[in-house]
């Protein structure tokens, strides 16, 4: 990015694109030695347009390093775009990137089909010439053509899986699966697993793991309905854990929740660490809603949630922030345990900080913390007694969209753990040891940086922590 581009809401430790638009995490992976995250991109300019791959690299999914295109939307099968896909180790040891190609029919229409590149590298990538890998004719009839893409590729036992997103006849969302020997003949396999009513249309960007024995189908429906404090967005995503049969090629959920209470979490990908963690980075955005980076003429837009380690507890899909994060702590300033009437501001300069506060509610009916603090906005995180509920509430945040979202804490819980990250245009709330997040995008207009924590009735802050975090 030039030295001349407007940095007032560029983020200092999220990938962010180096300018134009990005949206999903794509082809996420640890491969000889290094994270790659590529991303759906726009280069030209900060708006939604033909899909390229970016890509960045990390030694420790903190500190990117931006690397050349990936996949530039040029040949006859992804003229398009490049949509999104994923990334898997072939025997051989190459990267192989399997990702939608876009390609118009006779009539123009954008077919979708899957296509596969492959590099030696790393950094430069050769598609296929035998793309597409699979093409309409390899299309169940219970799906349509329009609504096919997103191949989450797994390899298993010398077998190449990919699941792949898509919507049936009734307008409900699935994955189908599909399977080949060699990554060149693909075969259909089956559906592996149908959506409902009450779980959106269309099914993106599938993704298929395992926690701790336990499997786990994560989805990016469209229009999903709200249900109560969760899916309050225009798309939501929905995790599933449960069983997976490969033999007969269907998942058997058990329970569904939402992995992110706020407003800005799409088209999740993980990825396995070296060291057994699994790893996810989601769209830190939304769609069809104000971008106030491209509106504003800062030439960007779109920018990724911190990765998140994610855990299973009592059956609950954890998310916490990775511990690299704390690599970049800088100037640490901390608080011993105090009673909390009333208010009390924190005197900060920087707008990139994360703050880690203990709570033992006591006798408040609520308490929260208000961030980028001025008298004209605030962004505030109120915590009720009653209901048990946080509320994020953006509606004076500054520019971009507003609203709230809430989230409901588990009763039997005496002390309350906050562990906050704020990245200029970010705020993400990871409560009670990532039982919830709330991400969202707030963009404050008068560059107000003010930290208020505020309670009442007395509550106990039995640990106050914070760093400012700076990653150049
Ligand atoms: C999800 C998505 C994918 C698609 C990509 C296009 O946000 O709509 O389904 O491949 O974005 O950029």
């Amino acid at each position: 990015m030039s030295d001349s581009f407007n940095r007032q809401y560029r983020p200092a430790f999220h990938l962010a694109p180096p300018q134009g638009w990005m949206n999903d995490p794509v082809g996420f992976i640890h491969w000889q030695g290094a994270w790659h995250l590529f991303y759906q991109y726009h280069p030209h300019a900060p708006h939604w347009g033909p899909m390229h791959w970016g890509h960045a690299r990390s030694a420790d999914l903190v500190h990117w390093e931006h690397l050349p295109i990936a996949l530039t939307p040029d040949s006859a099968w992804d003229q398009g775009g490049c949509f999104s896909g994923s990334a898997c180790e072939s025997a051989d040891g190459s990267l192989i990137v399997m990702y939608t190609g876009i390609m118009p029919d006779a009539e123009g229409k954008p077919n979708q089909i899957q296509c596969l590149a492959r590099s030696s590298d790393g950094i430069r990538f050769d598609k296929s010439h035998l793309n597409p890998a699979i093409g309409k004719h390899q299309i169940p009839e219970d799906a349509n053509s329009f609504n096919f893409r997103d191949p989450r590729v797994i390899l298993r036992s010398g077998t190449a899986y990919a699941l792949i997103g898509s919507s049936d006849s009734a307008g409900h969302g699935q994955v189908l699966l599909y399977h080949s020997p060699d990554f060149i003949t693909w075969k259909f396999k089956s559906v592996l697993l149908k959506g409902n009513d009450s779980q959106g249309t269309m099914w993106e960007c599938p993704d298929l793991f395992t926690l701790d024995g336990t499997d786990i189908l994560m989805v990016s429906p469209q229009y999903m309905p709200p249900d109560g404090d969760a899916y309050n967005n225009l798309h939501s995503v929905i995790a599933l854990t449960g069983t997976m049969n490969w033999e007969q090629g269907c998942f058997h959920p058990a329970s569904q929740q939402p992995l992110d209470w706020g407003f800005d979490f799409y088209a999740p990908q993980t990825a396995l660490a070296p060291d057994g963690r699994r790893i996810l980075i989601a769209w830190m955005d939304m769609w069809e809603q104000s971008y106030p980076s491209a509106d504003l003429g800062h030439g960007w837009a779109g920018a990724m949630t911190l990765p998140r380690e994610l855990t299973l507890r009592n059956g609950r899909i954890c998310s916490q922030p990775v511990q690299e994060l704390s690599h970049y702590h800088t100037n640490p300033q901390e608080w011993k345990p105090f009673i909390l009437k009333d208010s009390m501001t924190i005197n900060h300069s920087l707008s990139c900080f994360e703050l880690i506060c203990d709570i033992d509610p006591l006798s408040s009916s609520s308490f929260g913390i208000t961030f980028f603090t001025g008298s004209k906005e605030e962004t505030r995180l109120t915590f009720t007694a009653e209901t048990l509920r946080f509320m994020l509430d953006r509606s004076d945040s500054g520019l971009g969209s507003g609203g709230v979202r809430q989230v409901a804490i588990d009763p039997g819980c005496e002390t309350i753990h906050l562990q906050i990250f704020m990245d200029r245009s970010s705020l993400e709330v990871f409560i009670n040891r990532g039982e919830a997040v709330i991400s969202a995008r707030v963009y404050p207009k008068y560059g107000h940086n003010g930290l208020t924590l505020w309670s009442q009735g007395n509550c106990v802050i039995m640990e106050l922590k914070l760093w400012d975090l700076e990653v150049s």
